[in-house]
């Protein structure tokens, strides 16, 4: 099994090779690549040196699997040249995500529907898969009706440029901004680009990767994603109404029963999610589950992960071990 790592020198690269060192994810070979600047760079994985390569001697040398995470325009660009090559191209952007023909998975709720004619997999944005992982068991149950997000994200699903304003903000250096205001100190209402209808693309992805992921187009979800100067996981209040109506503890033994998810839910000794725990770690945190005593079916829970790993490279590295348990590709 030959394996290649598309932005292996980025935040969520270097994730992936932490992930795939935890869970001992078995390969032959590993291809580390990056941009033109980077090749000939040095990386260590599990005691072993490995040089950064450029993109066509990766393609050249068919992967099996090939897991990128170097921004959208190269995914656009070079998945299909992988893809044809017969590699199995599992993508972080939000290049293919939408597209009818590519499957959005989070393994534990569609990974099923994965079969050897699936080439460019869509891995979806890191604030919906956790959102995701924990509406699924309870639509199964009570069916979603309509859902209202507001997002706290950690700097790091901006990429390392992002950390390193942050940072020097804090120490008063002067850099390079890649937010349109500083983030130290600050809390930015704008995730992505905005769009016609006044929502920011990073909403749309929860509205529309939701539905396409829980396979049904009448769920509603209305989001307001929101920047901070957090590393550590994203987080968020997210309200959910119901067709049928629920009992609090049966939606708390359903979520501690899902795969993936950790109720952390205990508030009399303060007991929660946030990033500062979350941080590093592979589950998806929820907490503060209450009825919204405003509205009938209607329930507020609070979902923290690390979006580096659950919202990122874990998710990824699951779809790999999902290909190889299905033994789409043969060893
Ligand atoms: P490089 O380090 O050479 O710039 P982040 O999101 O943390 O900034 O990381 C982005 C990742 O994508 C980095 O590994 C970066 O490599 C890589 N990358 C960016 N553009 C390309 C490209 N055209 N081809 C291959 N890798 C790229």
């Amino acid at each position: 099994m030959k394996l290649a790592i598309i932005g292996a020198t980025g935040l969520v690269g270097s994730e992936i090779l932490c992930v795939l060192d935890e869970r001992n994810v078995a390969f032959d070979e590993l291809l580390l690549v990056a941009s033109e600047r980077s090749i000939g760079k040095k990386v260590i994985f599990k005691n072993k040196q490995y040089a950064i390569i450029g993109m066509q001697e990766a393609i050249n040398q068919q992967p099996d699997i090939a897991i990128f995470s170097a921004g959208g325009d190269t995914s656009l660009k070079f998945a299909p040249e992988f893809a044809k090559a017969g590699t199995y191209v599992i993508d972080n952007s939000s290049a293919w995500r939408m597209n009818p023909n590519n499957k959005l998975i989070v393994p534990e709720i569609n990974g099923y529907e994965l079969t050897e004619n699936d080439k460019i997999i869509a891995n979806p944005n890191c604030s919906t898969i956790q959102m995701v992982l924990a509406l699924s068991p309870l639509h199964q149950a009570y069916k979603v009706k309509r859902v209202v997000v507001s997002t706290y994200q950690s700097v790091t699903g901006t990429g390392k440029a992002a950390v390193d304003q942050m940072n020097n903000e804090r120490q008063g250096i002067e850099g390079d901004m890649v937010y349109p205001y500083p983030i130290d100190k600050n809390v930015i209402p704008h995730i992505d680009v905005f769009m016609d209808n006044d929502y920011t693309k990073e909403e749309m992805k929860m509205v529309n990767e939701t539905k396409k992921i829980l396979g049904d187009d009448t769920v509603l979800v209305t989001a307001t994603a929101v920047r901070l100067p957090v590393v550590g996981g994203h987080a968020e209040s997210v309200n959910v109404e119901f067709e049928t109506d629920f009992n609090i503890t049966e939606v708390r033994e359903l979520l501690s029963k899902t795969s993936g998810i950790i109720v952390q839910d205990n508030v009399a000794n303060n007991e929660y999610p946030m990033p500062l725990f979350a941080h590093g770690k592979d589950a998806v945190f929820v907490g503060r589950i209450r009825r919204d005593e405003t509205q009938p079916n209607t329930l507020n829970m609070w979902i923290v992960a690390d979006n580096l790993r659950k919202g990122a490279a874990t998710n990824a590295v699951q779809i790999a071990e999902h290909i190889l348990a299905q033994q789409l590709v043969h060893a």
